[in-house]
């Protein structure tokens, strides 16, 4: 059995947040230590280890631990070799990008246009540039709690639907997004989730719209489901709810999906911001 690290899980902030310090995620994990981690991801939404040497195949070692890994509809930024390593750069190379350059800068939760989104995301920043390039993360339990009781009553049983706005994204100023395939777009058919969900391992309730991907609430007239996305919205990314993260190289950022939004903010493109993510599979939201 593997020794158990003696590391300590601590708050980063009132609202969402814990870094895992004195623990090496390339070590042989404990049944113990891992359930201490697995908590901490549950109790905190992210997870933050510093100073962590990951390799594609350590990175996708550790972060199957959560659950099996899955892939990414947009296969040309995989990286080579990797099925579940998912790369986000600015880099090039023979002039050509090896990754997305503009992932996410907007309130999304990762891929909530498939019927069964991700639980969780681990992104490891392998080079980072000196200033911006921080990643907001906005806790939706503490948005839905923050409801008033006439809207959550109002929100029981509504359901909205989530697409990838991807051709938006690419007439994006300065977007270098390759056209996506025919057999892509077939297969990018958006889906329905409730506007509320329950998380599946806390049993709490969180808000789950995002302005990145849901474009309408479920059998309402345009006029009225605008209004009330923009609404909950406000709630969503309130500034109450949210913690901001400021990388340093070899950090290794593990999320919830089913909790948490996050948006990446922007930095000089002089210099290099360049991270792989690893994908942990869901079920579908309740
Ligand atoms: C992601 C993402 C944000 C960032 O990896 O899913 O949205 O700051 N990244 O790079
Ligand atoms: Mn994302």
């Amino acid at each position: 059995m593997a020794p158990s690290q003696p590391f300590s899980v601590l708050p980063l902030s009132a609202v969402a947040g814990a870094e895992v310090r004195g623990f090496d995620a390339n070590a042989p994990l404990s049944d113990g230590d891992f359930e201490r981690i697995y908590q901490a991801w549950l109790d905190h939404g992210v997870v933050v280890f510093r100073n962590q040497i990951m390799t594609p195949e350590s990175h996708e070692r550790f972060s199957q631990k959560f659950g099996p890994l899955k892939g990414h509809i947009l296969v040309q930024y995989l990286l080579t070799g990797h099925p579940f390593t998912l790369v986000l750069s600015n880099k090039r190379v023979n002039g050509l990008p090896v990754g997305l350059e503009d992932a996410g800068r907007y309130w999304h939760s990762d891929v909530s246009y498939e019927d069964i989104p991700p639980d969780g995301s681990l992104l490891y920043a392998l080079e980072i540039p000196p200033a911006g390039g921080d990643t907001l993360f906005a806790n939706q339990y503490r948005a839905y709690e923050a409801l008033p009781a006439q809207l959550k009553e109002r929100l029981i049983g509504l359901k909205a639907r989530h697409v990838f706005n991807y051709a938006k994204l690419q007439a994006q100023a300065g977007s270098e997004r390759q056209p996506l395939t025919d057999e892509q777009k077939k297969q990018l058919t958006g889906a329905v989730h409730p506007v509320v969900r329950t998380h599946p391992a806390t049993q709490r309730k969180a808000l789950y719209v995002n302005p990145g991907f849901t474009i309408a609430i479920e059998n309402l007239p345009k006029p009225e489901s605008d209004a009330l996305l923009n609404e909950l919205f406000s709630y969503a990314t309130h500034e109450s709810v949210v913690y901001r993260h400021t990388w340093q190289p070899h950090d290794a950022v593990l999320w919830d999906n089913r909790c948490m939004m996050h948006h990446a903010t922007t930095y000089d493109r002089k210099y290099v911001r360049h991270m792989h993510r690893t994908t942990i599979a869901g079920s579908r939201p309740y």
